[in-house]
C-alpha cells in the first residue's frame, strides 16, 4: 500500500493542465483552485494547438500557458514528450490533469508521472474507452451512462479509478443532449477528485485507488430522470 501522491509540505501542489481543446474541464478546474483552500494550485496550462479554445480562457484567468504543437512532431512521440517534460520541468509541476488532451502518451512517459497524473473520460470505465462515447453508449442501450476520473497507466482511458458520476440515460437522448448531461457530471467530479489526490488522500491497494474523504468517495452522483 502506498500513496499516490505524497504532498511535499503544506504548501499546494503545482499542477499543470493538459487541454486540445474548448477546455470546459480546465475551467472547472481553474475555477475550484482560485480558492486558496483547494490543495491543488494551477500553474501551468499546456496545450498541444495553439488553435485550443481554452488557452485564451487560461490565459484571461491569469494562468502561464504553453503550447507544445504535436503536428510539429509527426512520428515523434517521445521528442513531443520531452518538449512537454522541458515545460513542465520549468515550471515546476508535481501533478498533471489531463483535460481534453487528446494525445496518447508513450509508456515512459506514463510511468514517470504514475501516481501523479489523472484523466477524465466521459463514460463509466470500463465501459466505452476511446472516441464516441456517448454515440456508443446509445448504441448499446444503457440505462446508466456518466464520466470517470482515473489515474493514467498506460493503455488508452486505463488506470486506478479515483471516482465516477453516473447519469441516467433518457427515452428522447441523443449525442449532444447524453452529452450535456455527462458534461455537467465532469464538471463537478474533476475538482473533486484532483483535491484528493493533490492533498495526498489517494492510497493505490493491489493495483486499485482508494479515497481516504469524509466527503464521500467513489460514486458521487446518481441523479433521478
Ligand atoms: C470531455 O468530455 C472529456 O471528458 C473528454 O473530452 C472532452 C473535453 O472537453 N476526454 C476524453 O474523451 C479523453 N479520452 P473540454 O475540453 O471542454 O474539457
Amino acid at each position: 500500500m502506498s500513496l499516490a501522491f505524497v504532498p511535499a509540505g503544506p504548501a499546494r501542489a503545482r499542477t499543470a493542465i493538459l487541454i486540445s481543446g474548448r477546455g470546459s474541464n480546465m475551467a472547472a478546474l481553474l475555477a475550484a483552485a482560485a480558492d486558496p483552500a483547494y490543495p491543488a494550485q494551477v500553474v501551468l496550462v499546456l496545450a498541444n494547438k495553439a488553435s485550443a479554445a481554452g488557452l485564451a480562457t487560461a490565459a484571461a484567468a491569469g494562468i502561464p500557458t504553453a503550447v507544445v504543437e504535436s503536428r510539429g512532431f509527426k512520428g515523434d512521440r517521445a521528442g513531443f514528450e520531452a518538449a512537454v517534460q522541458a515545460e513542465l520541468a520549468r515550471h515546476g509541476v508535481e501533478l498533471i490533469a489531463l483535460a481534453g488532451f487528446m494525445r496518447v502518451l508513450t509508456e515512459g512517459f506514463v510511468a514517470h508521472w504514475f501516481g501523479r497524473m489523472v484523466n477524465i473520460h466521459p463514460s463509466l470505465l470500463p465501459s466505452f474507452p476511446g472516441l464516441e462515447t456517448h454515440e456508443r453508449a446509445l448504441a448499446a442501450g444503457v440505462r446508466l451512462h456518466g464520466c470517470t476520473v482515473h489515474l493514467v497507466s498506460p493503455g488508452v482511458d486505463e488506470g486506478p479509478i479515483l471516482a465516477q458520476a453516473a447519469v441516467p440515460v433518457l427515452a428522447g437522448d441523443d449525442a449532444d443532449s447524453l452529452a450535456a448531461r455527462v458534461l455537467a457530471q465532469e464538471h463537478r467530479l474533476y475538482p473533486a477528485a484532483l483535491a484528493w489526490l493533490a492533498a495526498g488522500r489517494v492510497r493505490l491497494v493491489a493495483g486499485r485507488a482508494l479515497v481516504d474523504a469524509a466527503d464521500g468517495a467513489g460514486a458521487l452522483a446518481n441523479p433521478l430522470p
